[in-house]
């Protein structure tokens, strides 16, 4: 058999939250599209018509693909499967699985050889294999000498690969398809080509480059944001030495400075910065630089709970109210949040953790509950409802104006990360500065 029988235009095997809006909106552009996770829960969601994730707009483009009314003319259809192999029914096959780190600096691949395999003896000339995953430098390269290796393919003139890395941020996906210039990096003759051609669906413009620069350039890119929040976080922790305000010193540095720049502190992780350096770390000519880097970040939760510590004494049998579980503002993300290493801590001092989160799965309590009676309220999420002036007036009358709020993310404009509920209330200006999501 080849490619030329093949009974839908894409498949996309993995339907997270990188696959399921990839899916739906290629089938939204009119193409035939097969959508393969071995989730049942997942597809049974998908085909139920639920989004069983938040993405803006993701729940109207997925009841349009369902109904068959689509964006174009010519609407697409999307079937689901919980076999990978399914996918050989498709020209192209866009991976879009997980692809976390082992912790020992090392891609975890299992996912993605574990999709090879179920593929290998399906693919036939015409096929592509795309992966939008993000992958360690030389990953592409791998997978096309394994096909290589395995089937005999000339990849580039039989069978194509190419890595399209995914650079959308969650929440944006539907806006950022169309806009952010689409990276194609494929192997031998005419992969770029041909896989140029399937993301043509998309209006933004296609950068065609090689395999390994298509991976440097995604891992870079989170690389670049991890280090640029790990910097303001080191200087967070060097103010408190100092006893000195992180935030007049960020001023100081940003006001009026052509050279300046530094972004804000916060909890910096989520489910692609935590393990993206890794990737690169794996090979790196300068060993542990990035690990450095992971280490600032991921020393922020402890930082502000022994800040806290310094201030009250032993946080054992003390109401804590924990802000925000998600790793990100306004979503319910909280994969690889460091909401919940600090709750972890607190815990281990035997404090009382009341968590409210208004956006994620997790059952949380509700606001009103989280804060009442709390002697410590840390500001784990900078989501927009804790951002509102009367979020901090709440705090301030069911918590005390004694309780110690611990805000790295700035939310109300105060410029403390560590303040009584009292004094924010009186230092909170009238329009405060908004800090900018990350992960
Ligand atoms: N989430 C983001 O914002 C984002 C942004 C850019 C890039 N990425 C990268 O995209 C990739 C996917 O990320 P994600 O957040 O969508 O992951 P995810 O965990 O949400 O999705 C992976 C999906 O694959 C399914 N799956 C796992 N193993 C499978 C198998 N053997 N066969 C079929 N299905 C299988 C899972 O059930 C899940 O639904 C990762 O490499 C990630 O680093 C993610």
């Amino acid at each position: 058999m080849s490619a030329s029988h093949s009974t839908a235009d894409v498949a996309v095997v993995g339907l997270g939250r990188v696959g399921l809006p990839l899916a739906l909106s290629f089938a939204d552009r009119g193409l035939t599209v097969v959508g393969i996770d071995n989730d049942p829960v997942r597809l049974g969601a998908v085909r139920d018509g639920t989004m069983p994730f938040q993405e803006t707009g993701g729940q109207a483009l997925l009841d349009r693909v369902l109904s068959g009314a689509g964006g174009t003319s010519n609407p697409g259809r999307l079937s689901l499967s919980e076999r990978v192999a399914d996918a050989a029914r498709a020209r192209h096959i866009v991976i879009t699985l997980g692809t976390p780190s082992f912790s020992h600096i090392e891609i975890d691949m299992r996912d993605i050889r574990s999709a090879l395999d179920d593929l290998l003896g399906v693919l036939a000339p015409g096929h592509s294999l795309i992966l939008r995953s993000t992958v360690a430098p030389g990953t592409t390269e791998f997978v096309a000498g394994y096909l290589a290796k395995h089937r005999g393919f000339q990849i580039g003139e039989e069978v194509f690969v190419a890595h399209a890395p995914e650079r959308i941020a969650a929440g944006r996906f539907l806006e950022e398809i169309d806009t952010l210039p689409c990276i194609v990096g494929g192997v031998g003759a005419r992969s770029g080509e041909v896989v140029g051609e399937l993301f043509g669906a998309f209006e933004a413009p296609i950068v065609q480059t090689t395999p390994v620069q298509a991976e440097l350039a995604k891992i870079w890119a989170n690389i670049l944001r991890y280090a640029n929040f790990a910097l303001p976080n080191l200087l967070m922790m060097d103010c408190e030495r100092y006893s000195a305000n992180v935030f007049e010193v960020i001023d100081l540095i940003n006001r009026d400075y052509p050279r300046g720049g530094i972004a804000q502190p916060g909890f910096t992780a989520g489910t692609c910065l935590r393990k993206d350096f890794a990737f690169s770390e794996e090979r790196s000519a300068a060993p542990g630089m990035l690990l450095a880097v992971s280490r600032v970040n991921e020393s922020v939760p402890l930082f502000l709970l022994e800040g806290a510590r310094r201030r009250l004494g032993s946080l054992a049998n003390r109401k804590v109210a924990v802000l925000g579980l998600a790793f990100k503002a306004d979503t319910d993300d909280e994969r690889d949040s460091l909401s919940h290493k600090l709750i972890r801590l607190l815990e281990r001092e035997l404090a009382d953790v009341a968590v409210h989160d208004p956006h994620v799965p997790t059952p949380t309590v509700p606001f009103a509950e989280a804060i009442d009676g709390a002697e410590v309220v840390f500001v784990a999420s900078n989501h927009s409802e804790f951002r509102e002036a009367r979020t901090l007036a709440a705090i301030a009358e069911h918590a005390g104006g004694d309780c110690l709020v611990v805000d790295p993310w700035n939310c109300w404009g105060a410029a403390q990360v560590f303040a009584y509920a009292s004094e924010l209330a009186v230092l909170r200006p009238a329009h405060p500065a908004t800090n900018p999501t990350r992960g």
